[in-house]
């Protein structure tokens, strides 16, 4: 690895560019960079879309959004580009899974999903608390919840082809227990809370441009 001493530099000897600087400073950032008409930019920036990069980096118009997330350091998850690019697709597939996009549409509404990784800890830590609270030991409760939910995330996986709504029914055996749990939440709005704070989080992404 080598670092250069300023942008401009990273600039003037590479033809594919990673844009990484957080959205409130691009405006000021990159408008001050020289580049090059031939070079293709790979935007990590959140929220702005391609046509507003390529506006700050005339005349390099060749844009490809990407998400990437932390947990590809430990190749695991996956990073969403658009448009599809075969050259950019093979640079995050070296880390993860990689789910080419068509439109800005597409990729802005699977950008919600991303939002939604603190409540699902959330959701673990309260099944950890009850557990807690009902004298069970802090490292078996937290190893058992960590096993048992690794191996419903490959879930999907094993069964490529039921969708979740299936996954959840072939889990809610009728009289049982999870079916108890499901229907209890249900009946609480549980998942149409989520639904609501899904499309609160697609207008701020999208801003007035859906
Ligand atoms: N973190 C995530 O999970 C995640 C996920 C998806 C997308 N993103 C997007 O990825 C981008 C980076 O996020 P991050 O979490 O890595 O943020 P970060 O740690 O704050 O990194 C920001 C980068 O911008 C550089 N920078 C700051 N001020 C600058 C300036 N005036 N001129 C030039 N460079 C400047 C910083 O350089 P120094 O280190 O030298 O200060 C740093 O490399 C953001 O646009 C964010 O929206 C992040």
């Amino acid at each position: 690895m080598r670092i250069a001493p300023d942008n401009q530099a990273v600039l003037d000897a590479c033809d594919t560019v990673m844009l990484a600087v957080r959205p409130q400073i691009a405006h000021d950032v990159l408008p001050r960079l020289r580049f090059r008409r031939e070079h293709h930019l790979i935007s990590l920036i959140a929220t702005l879309p391609r046509e507003e990069i390529s506006g700050l980096t005339a005349p390099a118009h060749k844009v490809t959004k990407a998400l990437p997330m932390p947990m590809i350091a430990h190749k695991l998850g996956a990073t969403i580009i658009c448009p599809p690019d075969a050259a950019v697709a093979a640079l995050f597939g070296g880390l993860a899974k990689v789910i080419e996009v068509e439109n800005s549409a597409e990729f802005n509404a699977l950008s919600v999903v991303t939002a939604t990784y603190a409540s699902y800890f959330r959701y673990l830590d309260t099944i950890h608390g009850w557990l807690k609270q009902h004298g069970v030991d802090e490292g078996k409760g937290r190893d058992y919840i960590a096993s048992l939910f690794s191996a419903l995330g490959s879930a999907p996986d094993m069964s490529p082809d039921a969708d979740f709504m299936h996954l959840a029914q072939d889990y809610a055996t009728r009289g049982g227990i999870n079916e108890q749990v499901l229907r209890e939440l249900t009946a609480q709005n549980v998942f149409e809370a989520l639904s609501e704070s899904l499309d609160g989080i697609h207008r701020r992404i999208v801003g007035d441009t859906p």
